[in-house]
């Protein structure tokens, strides 16, 4: 059987956990799919640097062309970061045909309407699950789980890093910079974490949940945004004896056509479900009308967490072109010319 073969940007913390997924979970994959699945190249920026992964080193190259240019390449997994030349790399994928699975939260929200307008004109899937909250597979479950409702609010802590700091800081009087040194030694920080402790990074998961929970056109320049870099051990510790818990909270809401993104540093008494979210793990509250209240809990940062979800993804995209089909939930050709419309 012909494998389904893998070509990884990046192999950094999501990088690594993806290598190991793919290879622990080994049976499983190809138990859903009917083949197995298998990298054949991978983009690194140092060929000689020690890996926290067992990996050939005949697989790793410097050469982008020879992972997005490679014809026996199906699948594209962009687990690097950065914005305008992995932006670039994803289009030349997807005009060659390759599927894309991204971690990207800063592209998605930025270049995320483009990339899949692309996606699709060339029939090729585009998923992005790790992009917002880890491990928690909250994009499907707005896409398809809640598909039949009219989701009104969504509000939660959608960055591990900042999550962690405040939980360092707040229970054990942590200080900020060696916390966050912390955060970063432990691959939940953004390579570049000013967009974590800014408050960035949430701001572009915020307009990602946005866009996909009320399906509207979210800019991210409309998003209020304000980090935890003012908040002083002083603070949290008046806001304890308050009997409060400080949180960097994201919250998108929509009454009718308008829609507010904000995400700030915020107060919770301490008997808030979101009060007792510690460390690097996220939670978000998503409000329908008929559904009513739904919360979603789980790692929101980490390689084999983030790395759940972007070979679930990879899975996703292999259903579909057993079918040869495109997006999520898509019906293969051959039924859905079999299908009539339920008001016929
Ligand atoms: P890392 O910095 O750990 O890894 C990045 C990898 O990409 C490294 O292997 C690096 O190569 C490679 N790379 C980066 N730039 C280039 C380049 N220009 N050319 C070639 N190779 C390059 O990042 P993470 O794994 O933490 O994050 C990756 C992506 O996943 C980001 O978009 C991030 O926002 C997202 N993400 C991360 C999460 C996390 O918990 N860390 C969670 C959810 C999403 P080399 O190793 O040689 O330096
Ligand atoms: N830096 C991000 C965070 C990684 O801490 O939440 C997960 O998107």
């Amino acid at each position: 059987v012909k494998p389904i073969s893998v070509g990884l940007l990046g192999l950094g913390t999501v990088g690594s956990g993806v290598v190991k997924i793919i290879e622990n979970h080994q049976d499983k994959l190809s138990h859903q799919v009917g083949c197995p699945v298998k990298i054949k190249k991978v983009l690194v920026r140092d060929l000689y640097k020690e890996r926290g992964v067992k990996i050939d080193a005949h697989l790793l190259t410097t050469d982008v062309n020879e992972v997005i240019n490679d014809p026996e390449i199906d699948v594209v997994i962009e687990v690097m970061g950065g914005i305008e030349e992995t932006r670039r790399h994803l289009l030349n994928a997807l005009r060659n045909g390759k599927h894309v699975v991204t971690a990207n939260k800063d592209l998605m929200a930025l270049y995320g309407s483009e990339l899949l307008t692309v996606a699709s004109e060339n029939h090729c899937d585009l998923f992005y699950e790790a992009s917002v909250a880890g491990g928690i597979p909250i994009l499907r479950s707005l896409v398809d789980g809640l598909a039949s409702d009219r989701i009104t609010k969504m509000m939660g802590i959608v960055n591990g890093t900042t999550n962690f700091i405040l939980t360092k800081m707040c229970k054990y009087g942590a200080p900020y910079e060696e916390v966050l040194a912390e955060a970063q030694a432990l691959g939940y920080a953004e390579a570049d974490p000013t967009s974590d402790v800014e408050g960035l990074d949430a701001a572009r998961k915020m307009a990602i949940l946005a866009r996909l929970g009320f399906s509207m056109n979210i800019d991210l320049d409309d998003v209020q945004v304000k980090g935890i870099t003012e908040i002083t051990e002083e603070d949290l510790n008046y806001s304890k004896r308050l009997g409060y818990t400080m949180k960097l909270i994201g919250i998108a809401h929509r009454d009718g056509d308008k829609v507010e993104v904000s995400v700030q540093p915020t107060l919770l008494p301490d008997s808030h479900p979101l009060a007792s979210v510690n460390d690097e793990f996220n939670a978000v509250y998503v409000y329908g009308e008929a559904v009513g209240e739904t919360m979603f809990y789980g790692p929101g940062a980490g390689s084999l967490p983030t790395a759940t979800a972007v070979v679930s993804d990879l899975v996703a995209v292999m259903k579909n072109m057993r079918l040869g089909v495109n997006g999520r939930n898509a019906v293969a050709p051959q039924y859905a010319k079999r299908l009539k419309s339920p008001c016929e």
